[in-house]
């Protein structure tokens, strides 16, 4: 991660991924140009990086020469008026490639319309290393793209922010501070951390994902995710990490303007965990806090021998299956106690009392985050 004036930038696209792109436009544009001398025109700043990369790969003779659009405040109105500068070459009868480092809005692209209207050029073509087509608001035609990105800043190989970043050789993408709480719930069975699951997303608004649930929503639609996941269960299998990541990276997406997630029975080892701050990353976001209700032993078996009479639930009709269950849980989280408690993560919570007191001790810690 890099940091420029007061913005976090990760990186997005590698060198050896821009000098790829890059060779590919160079093959095609050479193919498409042929025997001719093209003149290529970048557009300045940005775009000192894309054409000198570009000219040294080009396999023919070619001529490079640069323009600049300096803005200035219309004299009448508040409207930006585009100036170009630097074409001073007769470019009529020529072949001519603007190379552009980045095609955003289009704006910049009418302007050079405008301008090269009244140049008598054999072809006006367009090339562009970057090109967000969620942004993109004209109807000129793009001749090459290099690589499309989403509408998010980027900077980077030639492009800035405020005067920075220009001179990476690589290209890095705007973290988006998000303020959203995202939870790991833990607690362990019979602890009442489906009650307080259902109170807490309520209050905080907050997205419940419990992992159990959506493999079965999953599989039970036959999703391409689900059939996958039944793959592995029906051969008495552990569904595969990236499996149940990627389920999950579809539930935060479904929910994208959610202002948090609980997750409920998931992670359950350390790669677990790395993988789903990794998944919280490329969201820009954070796991926030592991709040784990704590019910002493004696307690959650006398829950879960009254929740069996009533439930019909085999596993808690059983002493002793109830004890197991107890202690499989405990051998689990310690571990993830640690890897949260390592990043002053992890917070136990009592779970004893009444359901109300309980989801005011829950609060507290939320409130605090
Ligand atoms: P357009 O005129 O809206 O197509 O935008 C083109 C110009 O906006 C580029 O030449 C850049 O100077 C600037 N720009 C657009 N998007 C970005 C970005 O993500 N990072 C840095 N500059 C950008
Ligand atoms: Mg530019």
């Amino acid at each position: 991660m890099i940091k420029l004036h007061d913005k976090n930038f990760k990186p997005f696209v590698s060198a050896k991924e821009i000098d790829a792109a890059l060779q590919r436009m160079v093959d095609e544009i050479a193919k498409d140009v042929g025997d001719e001398i093209p003149v290529f025109v970048g557009v300045l700043n940005g775009s000192f990086m894309v054409v000198s990369d570009f000219v040294k790969k080009y396999p023919n003779p070619c001529e490079v020469t640069f323009i600049k659009l300096a803005s200035y405040e219309g004299v009448k109105s508040s409207e930006d008026i585009q100036r170009l500068i630097g074409l001073t070459q007769d470019l009529t009868g020529r072949t001519v490639i603007i190379l552009e480092d980045i095609i955003d809005t289009g704006k910049t692209l009418f302007e050079i319309h405008r301008i090269f209207k009244n140049e008598k050029v054999k072809a006006l073509k367009i090339a562009t290393l970057f090109y967000k087509p969620e942004a993109y608001k004209k109807d000129f035609k793009l001749h090459y793209i290099g690589i499309e990105i989403p509408n998010k800043f980027i900077v980077g190989y030639g492009l800035d922010y405020d005067g920075l970043g220009r001179d990476l050789p690589e290209v890095y993408q705007i973290k988006q501070t998000q303020h959203m709480t995202n939870l790991v719930l833990f607690g362990p069975p019979g602890a009442g951390k489906g009650t307080q699951a259902e109170f807490l997303k309520e209050k905080y608004n907050l997205v419940h994902i419990s992992t159990g649930d959506v493999f079965r929503y999953n599989m039970k639609n036959d999703t391409a995710l689900g059939m996958l996941a039944k793959s592995f269960i029906e051969k008495g299998q552990l569904v595969p990490d990236q499996v149940t990541i990627d389920m999950l990276n579809a539930e935060v997406e479904k929910n994208a303007d959610a202002k948090g997630f609980i997750f409920d029975g998931f992670p359950r080892t350390n790669a677990q965990a790395e993988a789903l701050d990794k998944l919280m990353d490329s969201k820009d976001s954070q796991i926030n806090a592991m709040i784990a209700l704590e019910v002493d032993d004696e307690v959650l078996v006398k829950r879960l021998l009254e929740r069996g009479k009533t439930s019909g639930r085999k596993d808690d009709a059983d002493e002793t299956v109830i004890r197991n269950r107890i202690k499989v849980y405990y051998d689990e989280t310690a571990i993830l106690k640690d890897y949260y408690a390592a990043q002053n993560k992890y917070f136990g919570v009592d779970g004893i009392g009444g359901i109300e007191e309980i989801t005011e001790r829950l609060s507290a810690v939320i409130n605090k985050l």
